[in-house]
């Protein structure tokens, strides 16, 4: 995976990095970028990926396919493949991610998932048997946490 975070300066007298790094001696400082990108929690960023100057954003539980080029702000839950990436589907509906948006679990500790948290456990079925939020309801288990 590649991050972009700026873009050389289309409408200047050349494209060369002298025009922001110091070390050509032409700018008196390097010239940085204020606005992050913002990648929230558990997000997959397969082989290869390229995001550009025009992504600042990619929301939690979104899957970036391989070789995909990213223009723009990523949806959470998206799958998002090729070049520009489009969204080829939700990994959620959003019932089900809201559902798993009110659990917070990305802010558990590991120990604190292990009981519960497994390959096979889809969140259909995690969420069938848990209350919807950590701390939350009184068959909340001591051992898991949730
Ligand atoms: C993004 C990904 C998870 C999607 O998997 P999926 O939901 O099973 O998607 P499908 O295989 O059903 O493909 C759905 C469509 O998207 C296309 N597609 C899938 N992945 C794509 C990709 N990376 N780039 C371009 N197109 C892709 C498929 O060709 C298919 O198109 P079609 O509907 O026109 O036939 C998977 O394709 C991928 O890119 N995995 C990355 C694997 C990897 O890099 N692993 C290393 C570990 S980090």
């Amino acid at each position: 995976m590649r991050s972009a975070p700026i873009n050389h300066p289309l409408e200047a007298l050349t494209t060369h990095p002298a025009l922001y790094e110091k070390k050509f001696g032409v700018v008196d400082a390097d010239i940085t970028w204020d606005e992050p990108l913002i990648v929230e929690d558990d997000v997959w960023v397969a082989h290869n990926v390229v995001i550009l100057p025009s992504c600042k954003f990619i929301g939690r539980g979104a899957v970036i396919g391989a070789g995909a080029i990213l223009t723009k702000t990523v949806e959470r839950y998206a799958v998002m493949v090729g070049n520009p990436a489009r969204k080829i589907r939700d990994r959620f509906d959003p019932e089900l991610a809201a559902a798993i948006d009110a659990t917070r679990w990305w802010e558990l500790d590991t120990p604190n998932c292990a009981g519960w948290c497994s390959a096979k456990a889809t969140w259909s079925t995690i969420l069938a048997s848990r209350p919807s939020r950590p701390g939350a309801g009184a068959s909340r288990s001591a051992a898991s946490g949730l």
